[in-house]
């Protein structure tokens, strides 16, 4: 059906000067700026300091949070769109979802608004595992969407750009399973605007970490946190074992401590290197019970129309 990488080529048309220009020149409705408010109330209440925007347009949600004292970098596909993001001082970079270049866990915290609508649902999986890559265990991402009530998807065509544009309006369970098999979901709120079988999905979710899900196994079973640093000892020692056997078969030579460290990092999702040093691990006797994750109900959407409402795709 659709393919990410046609979709976008054909995106990178859409989103071209005229429409940066155009875009730059709208004013940002009211609800918009509430909802970037609400991430950095939460960012600034984590002491969070760096943030990437993926899909960012023309910048000015990058600028909002740059100005309260993030050190931010923004991407977008379309080089029209990073020009008017450079255009206002910000680090800007020529990157689709599927080719961020960080390495990774690079940022605290990611902001996704109105873009990841334009990725076919079949691909969405491999677009949030990237994302997920970049963001630090326990960083937060907003992802930001508007949904359908029964969920379609397909090509737009409007006066307003050269070449229809792919959109994907998902069912709110559709999107719940897809960030849930990547991401902890802090909060789901629906916000009900003018719109024909929509609304707008508002999500703020979590890269869990070695070290929470450490806290998680302490809250359920009482254990004091000295365990929680054998337990994460216990896991590191078990993942460096691993990644020796592996790379002694594959190459009979022993890899790097640093090699090593990094796989653990990717592995476990550990906060630092340092955690995974200290005395040789004694083994906690640790009971897993399954975990109950926290998110809000969303309330319902609303129906009718506006000119927020994009055109309905065709089929
Ligand atoms: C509707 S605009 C939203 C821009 C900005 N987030 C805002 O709210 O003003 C969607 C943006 O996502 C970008 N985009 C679409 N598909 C993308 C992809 N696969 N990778 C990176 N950027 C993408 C487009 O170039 C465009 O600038």
């Amino acid at each position: 059906m659709y393919e990410y990488h046609r979709v976008m080529e054909d995106l990178r048309i859409a989103y071209d000067r005229a429409s940066a220009e155009r875009r730059d020149a709208a004013p940002k409705a009211g609800w918009k700026m509430r909802e970037r408010e609400r991430f950095l109330d939460l960012l600034q209440r984590e002491e969070m300091k760096t943030l990437l925007e993926v899909g960012a347009g023309t910048g000015q949600d990058s600028l909002f949070f740059q100005q309260h004292g993030l050190r931010v970098v923004c991407t977008d596909l379309s080089p029209a769109m990073v020009d008017r993001c450079r255009a206002k001082g910000l680090d800007a970079r020529v990157a689709d979802f599927l080719g961020l270049d960080f390495p990774a866990a690079s940022f605290d915290a990611v902001y996704a608004f109105n873009c990841l609508l334009h990725v076919p649902s079949g691909d969405l999986g491999r677009v949030l595992g990237r994302i997920r890559q970049v963001l630090r265990p326990g960083g937060l991402m907003y992802l930001g969407v508007y949904g359908h009530e029964h969920g379609e998807e397909g090509l737009v065509s409007d006066d307003q750009h050269p070449v229809p544009r792919f959109f994907a309006f998902r069912t709110d369970a559709r999107m719940r399973d897809a960030v849930a098999a990547h991401f902890g979901l802090v909060s789901f709120d629906a916000i009900s605007l003018d719109r024909t079988n929509g609304h707008f999905q508002s999500m703020v979710l979590r890269r869990s970490g070695a070290l929470r899900e450490v806290d998680l196994l302490l809250r359920e079973t009482g254990a004091t946190r000295s365990n929680a640093d054998q337990v994460l000892q216990v896991l590191a020692v078990t993942a460096v074992a691993g990644a020796q056997s592996a790379a002694a078969e594959a190459s009979g030579v022993d890899p790097p401590l640093s090699l090593l460290t990094r796989y653990l990092i990717a592995v476990w999702g550990a906060e630092s290197p340092s955690e995974l040093s200290g005395d040789p691990p004694r083994p906690a006797r640790i009971s897993r019970r399954p975990c109950s994750s926290s998110s809000s109900t969303p309330a319902s959407g609303s129906s009718s129309t506006s000119p927020l409402h994009p055109p309905r795709p065709r089929r």
